[in-house]
């Protein structure tokens, strides 16, 4: 009887998420919610908050809070890199497995879930590859086993590991591309044409039955004019669409959130509308990449608060955007960051004409910016009836 009362507390404690040590939540003293991760506050819906995690930073000894902040606000990693083609096999014929076993390992050890990143995509591809479809020594029939092969040995290796692999990602054009009605764009496309989405798919599922199986792409927040020939929304959605009338085994679509301050952006209800749009297909969704980006003017990078201000909050806003759309719909099942630090951010690595950063929710100094916070008091100021707990996603076979 003892031991049961003293088991039953221990559930109560671990429930709330206290600490140990610390004094148990009760009612009368509830557990301040702000002083809660991230990680914690999104179990409050079922919902995974992640990182993108640089591997080098992590295994770095000399910064230790980087670690530390992966594992205590994110139940999600994705690898920002290291499970790129390019990056797990540069030469032919040899894996460079071990940073990518390595974020597996981190995960398991921190209880986080990983999304896989990425199998199919244009770029990160390794030399060899590229070198040798376009001059021809690698013949269309061959590139076609040679994807085959790389995807069931992928997904094979982190099979039961991985819960949502980004099986093909960037697939679609923009249309600031040329031509630009939107198409099928790069490398896959160029040698094996669109069937190799399907493809991806079906080989994917046959070496993993349980991992859910995402097609990620950038510009998809929402709608605009329905058009398939210039809304990249709309085309991704009737290539869905078709996909599963296809049978093929898709089961979620990761939008990216990769944002700027200095663009219009949507709305959270365009944004929750888009959303449910895919559920409606039966389809899970996912924010998989999120950041918002801001241009660094002479006035920002002179520290002039009248620029950084109204950047900071314009970039927190919209964060704030695609979260609450995600706490809208049941089916959005993570939302993930891609950096959560400005010390480690790809932003001004990319956009440097004008240069551009301030994308992330930390500073420089893992200082928490607005955005972190903002991200926080959603997860705190929703509930019933409108933000309900998850609805699991069954991998379609
Ligand atoms: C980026 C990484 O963050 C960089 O470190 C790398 O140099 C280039 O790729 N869309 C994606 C991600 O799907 O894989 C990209 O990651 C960012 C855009």
């Amino acid at each position: 009887m003892q031991l049961k009362r003293w088991l039953a507390a221990g559930a109560v404690v671990l429930a709330t998420g206290a600490v140990a040590g610390a004094v148990p939540a009760t009612a009368s003293h509830p557990v301040d919610p702000s002083q809660q991760s991230l990680r914690q506050l999104g179990m409050r819906h079922d919902l995974y908050i992640g990182t993108a995690v640089d591997m080098a930073a992590l295994a770095d000894p000399a910064d230790p809070q980087y670690r530390q902040i992966v594992s205590r606000e994110f139940n999600s990693v994705t690898a920002e890199n290291v499970m790129k083609w390019g990056e797990l096999e540069p030469t032919r014929g040899t894996y460079n497995w071990a940073p990518a076993d390595e974020l597996i390992a981190a995960a398991k050890r921190n209880n986080q879930k990983v999304r896989g990143h990425v199998l199919v995509w244009h770029n990160q591809l390794p030399t060899w590859l590229t070198t040798g479809a376009n001059d021809g020594t690698i013949s269309k029939a061959e590139l076609r086993d040679i994807l085959k092969n790389h995807i069931t040995t992928v997904v094979k290796r982190y099979k039961g590991k991985i819960w949502q692999w980004d099986v093909v990602n960037e697939a679609v054009s923009d249309p600031w591309d040329n031509p630009p009605t939107l198409h099928y764009k790069g490398f896959w496309a160029q040698h094996l044409g669109p069937g190799y989405v399907a493809d991806a798919f079906r080989w994917a599922r046959a070496a993993d039955p349980k991992a859910l199986l995402f097609y990620n792409d950038y510009n998809i927040e929402a709608f605009g004019s329905g058009d398939p020939a210039n809304d990249k929304t709309q085309f991704v959605y009737d290539m869905a669409k078709q996909l599963l009338r296809d049978g093929v085994p898709i089961d979620g679509i990761g939008s990216q959130g990769h944002l700027g301050t200095q663009y219009g952006n949507y709305d959270t209800l365009q944004v929750t509308a888009a959303l449910k749009q895919f559920a409606g297909l039966g389809l899970a969704t996912a924010f998989t990449e999120v950041d918002v980006r801001s241009q660094l003017t002479a006035g920002v990078q002179a520290g002039d608060s009248n620029e950084i201000n109204p950047r900071l909050q314009a970039s927190a806003a919209n964060y704030s955007v695609l979260l609450q759309a995600c706490l809208a719909d049941r089916h959005c099942l993570s939302y993930t960051v891609w950096g959560f630090t400005d010390r480690h951010s790809w932003v001004p690595g990319w956009f440097s004409d004008p240069p551009e950063g301030l994308a992330t929710i930390m500073d420089e100094n893992y200082q928490p910016k607005r955005a972190y916070n903002l991200m926080k008091a959603d997860l705190i100021h929703s509930g019933p009836p409108y933000v309900l707990p998850r609805v699991p996603q069954k991998p379609r076979r």
